[in-house]
């Protein structure tokens, strides 16, 4: 089944980038959608499994593109769900999870915006059920630095794409317009979705 865009629109709610910049972003969100269906058509039709091989191949290629446009679509859907929001605060719920594996709100703030730094792909946090534990993991590509099973709960886009239009080099202003707009409704239903 091919994979449908979401309707994301550009409203005043969109504080962290300016339109022109969600246009673009948006674009690249749909060039992700189109790549999966096509790549999912290929390995549906007799796609050369003969011929796998790591070094280079045909199949190897659909395979490394199969993850990479996948989490590009889910993760970019993640990040414009949550960019909205006026400066509001998180919850006591989100507030108490963060204080337990973070220490506090505010040391959680500070390790996610060094994440984000250290990011060339994404930061995220996210609530990993393996070891009961929230992280902030740090992305190098769509597909290069997840956890497996776990749950994305702040979803920030740290590729130059994101954000370079705007922002030019200023990646720590952009880091700290997203931290300030958070739409923290959102991700309190992303919390409790895990709980
Ligand atoms: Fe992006």
């Amino acid at each position: 089944m091919e994979l449908v865009k979401l309707e994301f629109q550009y409203t005043d709610d969109v504080t962290v980038i300016n339109r022109e910049q969600f246009d673009v972003h948006m674009r690249l969100y749909e060039g992700y959608i189109n790549k999966i269906n096509e790549i999912d058509k290929l390995l549906m039709k007799e796609p050369d499994l003969e011929g796998a091989n790591s070094t280079y191949s045909k199949f190897r290629g659909l395979k490394r593109g199969e993850t990479y446009a996948l989490d590009g679509v889910i993760l970019h859907e993640f990040y414009f769900e949550n960019i909205g929001g006026y400066e509001t605060q998180p919850d006591d719920m989100i507030k108490r999870a963060l204080d337990r594996d973070f220490g506090s709100y505010d040391k959680w703030k500070k390790n996610f915006v060094a994440t984000a730094k250290a990011s060339r792909g994404w930061a995220i946090l996210c609530f990993d059920p393996r070891s009961n534990r929230y992280r902030n993991i740090s992305l190098d590509a769509h597909d290069v630095g997840n956890v497996q099973i776990s749950i994305p709960l702040i979803v920030l886009d740290m590729y130059e794409h994101a954000y370079f239009l705007q922002y030019a080099d200023n990646k720590a202003e952009y880091i700290n317009k997203f931290m300030n707009n958070i739409d923290w409704e959102v991700i309190k239903a992303r919390f409790e979705s895990c709980l």
